[in-house]
């Protein structure tokens, strides 16, 4: 599967706290519909677990202090969201320009964040927004083409 069928894929499929009873309303930002901190660190946490158990890309991670990405992880999704954070990572060219990351690789990272996704039962609408908040990355991060 291609990187922009499984961005595609996602937008169609699956908050982090789904309240059927309850949707929050149209003004509501990303973050509080996703469930704020907690729900984004849960998320993070199982998707990162993913990542450093998927075989495909788990070496690139080798020499990578997992904490310290989660948190960045978290910063990074919380600000792009609209929550209350600052992030204060590298910026996506300088943080992987070393990696050699291709199509490939991308497209397995999205693979196991589609699991985790699913398994929050994320729904359609936030899905959509995170990932088109992750999409315009794609250009600074994969570097083998
Ligand atoms: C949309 C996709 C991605 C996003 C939003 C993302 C985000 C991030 C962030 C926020 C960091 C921390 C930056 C820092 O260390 O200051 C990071 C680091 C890292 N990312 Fe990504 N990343 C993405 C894709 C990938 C892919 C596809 C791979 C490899 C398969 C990857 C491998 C890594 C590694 C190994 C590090 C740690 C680098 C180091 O410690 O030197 N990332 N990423």
């Amino acid at each position: 599967m291609t990187v922009s069928k499984i961005f595609s894929a996602m937008a169609v499929s699956l908050v982090f706290t789904a309240c059927a009873h309850s949707p929050a309303p149209e003004s509501t930002s990303l973050y509080d519909r996703l469930g704020g901190q907690p729900a984004i660190t849960a998320v993070v946490d199982d998707f990162v677990d993913h990542v450093t158990a998927d075989k495909r890309i788990n070496g690139q991670f080798a020499n990578t202090n997992i904490p310290r990405l989660k948190r960045l992880l978290v910063e990074q999704i919380c600000a792009g969201s609209g929550g209350p954070c600052r992030y204060t990572g590298r910026d996506m060219k300088s943080a992987h320009a070393h990696l050699k990351i291709s199509d490939a690789n991308l497209t397995a990272l999205l693979q196991d964040l589609s699991r985790t996704l699913d398994k929050f039962k994320v729904p359609d609408k936030e899905r959509s927004e995170l990932m088109a908040i992750l999409a315009p990355m794609k250009g600074e991060i994969v570097t083998v083409r």
